[in-house]
């Protein structure tokens, strides 16, 4: 089984059943990552390589984890250890890495739209692992993963997306992602962090975080986004965390059986309290451990091979 697709761009260009195909092949692969020896040769003699123009763990930790349990040749590119430092521009280094001949280019950019660009001047596959202020489509399929393996469904589900939605790349791809698959999709933010016309993706938009959570089924956190604001959008951190923080007080207004999800990383006492973040109900770590699963999956669905 394969994507009839050659890159994995946005969760907005993802059909609802492609969406499912890689979250059942993500399911399959989990059970690799248990085992004593965690390596099928499924992708052998395949390159991938993993170009990162801005600084991340867990996503090219996992992206270069799933490409070595599948046995692909997985290369990391830093910008600012590469000829980028130098002045080379994006299009003249992918020129290049693609006469190494590579299966699959990784791309983390700080530009919105640059692996679409990317993609239509190379042959090999593109995978987006988060460009700029627009789509993150690999958290957001983890996410869904994690919500479905937890809750057994997403169809029918409240989410509420709270935090600096205007530049959120995992708040885009997510209200895609969710809302595709049923789910009913919230968004909290400041007025001066709440992009016009996000109603239109078919969320909800709400001010008050106590108000939006009280029939959730998932709340999902979000770090403010400090590198991508030109002026200050909000007085203090001490008040940001006070009226749109989760904390214990703001908590008890939600369900009994309610989860946590923040795709990470975290800043605790700021959008999200110390022990909500360590507590049973955090499905944060679930997350960090099914992105190496969706990784796995959609270097499969992509790149194909044979599973054993
Ligand atoms: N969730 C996420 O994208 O984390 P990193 O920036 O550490 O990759």
């Amino acid at each position: 089984m394969r994507l009839k697709r050659k890159d994995i761009l946005t969760i907005e260009d993802l059909a609802k059943d492609e969406i499912e195909l890689i979250l059942s092949t993500a399911q399959s692969f989990k059970e690799v990552s248990e085992r004593e020896i965690k390596k099928v040769p499924t992708l052998r003699g395949r390159t991938i390589i993993n170009l990162f123009y801005e600084a991340s763990t867990r996503t090219r930790t996992s992206f270069e984890i799933a490409a070595k349990r599948m046995s692909a040749d997985a290369i990391n590119i830093s910008a600012s250890s590469s000829s980028v430092a130098k002045g080379e521009t994006l299009k003249d280094t992918a020129k290049n890495l693609e006469a190494m001949n590579p299966d699959c280019i990784v791309l983390r950019h700080p530009s919105s739209g640059a692996p679409q660009v990317l993609a239509g001047f190379i042959k090999c596959s593109v995978i987006n692992a988060g460009d700029g202020s627009h789509e993150h489509p690999s958290q957001a399929l983890l996410d869904l993963l994690t919500v479905k393996e937890k809750l057994g469904r997403i169809d029918g589900l409240k989410i509420v997306i709270v935090g600096d939605i205007s530049h959120s790349r995992v708040a885009r791809s997510n209200i895609y992602g969710f809302t595709k698959l049923g789910a009913e999709v919230s968004v909290v933010a400041p007025p001066t962090m709440m992009p016009s016309g996000i109603a239109s993706m078919g969320c909800n938009v709400k001010n008050r975080i106590e108000d939006a959570i009280t029939d959730a089924d998932v709340i999902m956190m979000l770090r403010i986004q400090l590198e991508r604001h030109k002026v200050p959008l909000f007085p203090t951190v001490r008040e940001y965390s006070r009226l749109f923080g989760l904390d214990r007080k703001k908590l008890g207004k939600a369900k009994k059986d309610i989860v946590i999800l923040h795709p990470g990383p975290i800043n605790r006492g700021v959008e999200i309290a110390s022990d909500i973040a360590d507590a049973p109900y955090s499905l944060i770590l679930d997350q960090v451990k099914n992105g190496v699963a969706v990784r796995m999956a959609l270097f499969y669905l992509l790149l194909g091979g044979s599973r054993e």
